[in-house]
């Protein structure tokens, strides 16, 4: 197995203990308690759970670091530098619905700045992972964004707004857009693994509006560490609270833009 950096293994021994936990609620998920959190907007306790082990098995090995999960929010540490972005279940509505498409996705902030990410498949028992300057693994192999430049080879995913959530009409048009020039979207419901597909080549670009920085920490490291280009739809540089997110390679990520930019003629 290739070298994985103390912090690095920390990070994917937690995931993999909280997906032992995913794994077994996935097998009885009529059973499982759920709650709405706003229109469209689920949590189970399948999410609490493995949040829950995700926290306890973080904090024995960095007793001082602070978080901010999705669902208990911000939980601060004793150092004010480090924290913890945490989703312990992207995909919640795949996974409520027996669609084996979910991830936990674990990212560390240092100062502001996010240094290491783990995205984990349990069903595929993929381990993405990545680490600022040491690039971006699969299972601990290397990855690398795809080399696809011609708009029309492209296979691009996206999320879709929800009920309540975001105004339609420019996702439409970005819609209509990439599909008068594209080979096809694909919108499979868990913005980390939409990321780290980006990252390891299998979707050549990615974009969604609204999003929340812990669907978004770690896969934004991982498509940079993979070769990619990340921004907002627009064009402006990308931040965690950023409204939107659009990543692909170098050499498609300006036809994106170009392309979105244009949308309202289609
Ligand atoms: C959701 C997923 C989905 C995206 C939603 C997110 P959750 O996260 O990432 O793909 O379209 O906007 O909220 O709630 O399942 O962790
Ligand atoms: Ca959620
Ligand atoms: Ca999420
Ligand atoms: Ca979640």
């Amino acid at each position: 197995m290739a070298y994985r950096s103390p912090r690095i293994t920390v990070m994917a021994k937690a995931a993999e203990k909280a997906a032992r936990s995913l794994k077994r609620d996935f097998g009885e998920v009529e059973n499982l308690q759920v709650s709405k959190k706003g229109p469209a907007d689920f949590v189970s306790a399948a999410d609490l759970k493995a949040e829950k082990i995700l926290k306890d098995e973080l904090k024995r090995a960095r007793p001082e670091f602070g978080f901010l999960t999705e669902e208990a929010g911000i939980e601060k540490g004793s150092s004010p530098d480090e924290r913890w972005i945490i989703d312990p279940l992207d995909g919640t509505t795949n996974f409520l619905h027996g669609l084996p498409h979910f991830a936990i996705s674990i990212a560390l902030e240092v100062r502001g700045e996010i240094v290491a990410g783990v995205i984990y498949d349990p069903i595929k028992d993929e381990m993405f992972t990545a680490e600022k300057g040491n690039g971006a693994y699969l299972n601990d192999r290397r990855i690398r964004v795809s080399a696809r430049v011609a708009l029309e080879t492209t296979v691009v995913a996206t999320g879709t707004p929800y009920l309540g959530r975001g105004d339609r009409g420019p996702f439409l048009r970005e819609v209509n857009a990439v599909m008068a020039q594209t080979a096809g979207i694909r919108r499979w419901g868990a913005a980390a693994l939409d990321l780290a597909y980006v990252a390891c080549g299998r979707y050549d670009a990615f974009w969604e509006r609204d999003l929340s920085s812990w669907d978004v920490a770690a896969g934004i490291l991982m498509v940079k560490e993979a070769g990619g280009t990340v921004s907002e739809v627009e064009g402006r540089p990308i931040k965690l609270e950023s409204p939107s997110i659009l990543c692909a390679n170098i050499d498609l990520h300006p036809k994106m833009l170009k392309l979105f930019k244009e949308s309202g003629k289609y």
